[in-house]
């Protein structure tokens, strides 16, 4: 089966990729390499376009001639701070790029599926674990542009009815982190032999999920029966403080790591939660299988 991953060269597509690979799929990427890096991933040249998805001409050219059977669509840019000091940007290619994917793939005849990478962000702030059902209210112009991709992608299946999976994300950890999030700035700071590092808020408790439970879970959902229209959390349902984080850290490295708070990485508007309800996808047999320790170690034996 022909799968086009947009966004392929990405933090999660370096994970989804040759997941996808193994499994047989003939797996091409289409990827700007803005945040992505060429090497995360192992697919020949012919099968790899450096392309934005804002070029519309550009995307319906490769499209058209690949005549794909899938297209797992992850390309977006989501670093919240740089969305929100970005807000054109950040709506000019979450929104118009996915727009320009669904827009020829609407005359594709071969395409069987499609997947849509949403977000955590959509939810509103809420202290108990979310369910896909719950009351969508995006609190940045991030999760904003999410959303309207989740409706631009309903608009489709109801116009084509090819089937649709709108899988929201919760917070990714795992190898070829592109972004500066927390575990990677962690990372960075120990690496650098700090032991006591700065950090911004430290309350904040998310729902980490390893990039690989995350690749699982994809392929789960593209080879399940003919689904219509569906959307499932990804999480791992279970959330740490960034304390807690540190804490696993330290116990991998066997030493102890002090917090500094440092005000000039404080956000100023922040959940101090956001956990998912996964039974959903637990229900069709899906189970996570790294835990935060396991995370870390695996991160660290590959400093
Ligand atoms: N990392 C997370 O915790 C997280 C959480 C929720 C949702 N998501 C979503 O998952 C998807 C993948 O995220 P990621 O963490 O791998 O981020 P990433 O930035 O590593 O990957 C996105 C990829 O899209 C590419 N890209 C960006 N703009 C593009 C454009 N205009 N044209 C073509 N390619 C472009 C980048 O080069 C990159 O390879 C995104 O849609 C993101 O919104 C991620």
């Amino acid at each position: 089966m022909k799968v086009l991953i947009t966004g392929g060269a990405g933090f999660i597509g370096s994970a989804v990729v040759p997941a996808i690979m193994n499994d047989g799929y003939d797996v091409f990427v289409l990827d700007n390499l803005s945040f992505g890096n060429r090497e995360f991933i192992s697919v020949k040249d012919d099968h790899f376009f450096l392309a934005d998805i804002r070029d519309e001409l550009m995307v319906k050219k490769i499209i058209r001639k690949l005549q794909p059977e899938l297209i797992i669509h992850l390309a977006a840019i989501h670093f919240i701070p740089y969305c929100n000091q970005h807000p054109y940007e950040a709506a000019d290619i979450n929104i118009r790029g996915t727009m320009n994917i669904l827009n020829v793939a609407r005359e594709i005849r071969t395409l069987k599926r499609l997947f849509f990478a949403s977000t955590a962000a959509v939810y509103p702030i809420e202290d108990k674990a979310l369910k896909e059902t719950h009351r969508l209210h995006p609190m940045d112009i991030y999760g904003l542009t999410k959303l309207t991709g989740e409706h631009l992608c309903h608009e489709f299946y109801l116009e084509t009815g090819v089937d649709t999976i709108i899988c929201r994300f919760f917070n990714a950890f795992g190898p070829n982190e592109t972004n500066p999030h927390l575990i990677p700035e962690i990372e960075s700071q120990l690496r650098k032999g700090l032991r006591t590092i700065k950090l911004g808020n430290l309350t904040p408790k998310r729902d980490f999920i390893h990039t690989y439970d995350m690749a699982s879970a994809v392929r789960k959902l593209i080879t399940m029966e003919k689904m219509g229209y569906d959307i499932y959390n990804l999480g791992r349902g279970i959330e740490y403080s960034v304390v807690e984080i540190v804490e696993a850290f330290e116990r991998q490295i066997k030493e102890k790591v002090n917090i500094e708070v440092d005000p000039g990485k404080i956000r100023k508007v922040e959940r101090e939660h956001l956990l998912a309800d996964v039974s959903k996808l637990k229900n069709i047999g899906w189970e996570p299988e790294w835990g935060i320790d396991d995370g870390v170690k695996n991160l660290i034996e590959n400093w």
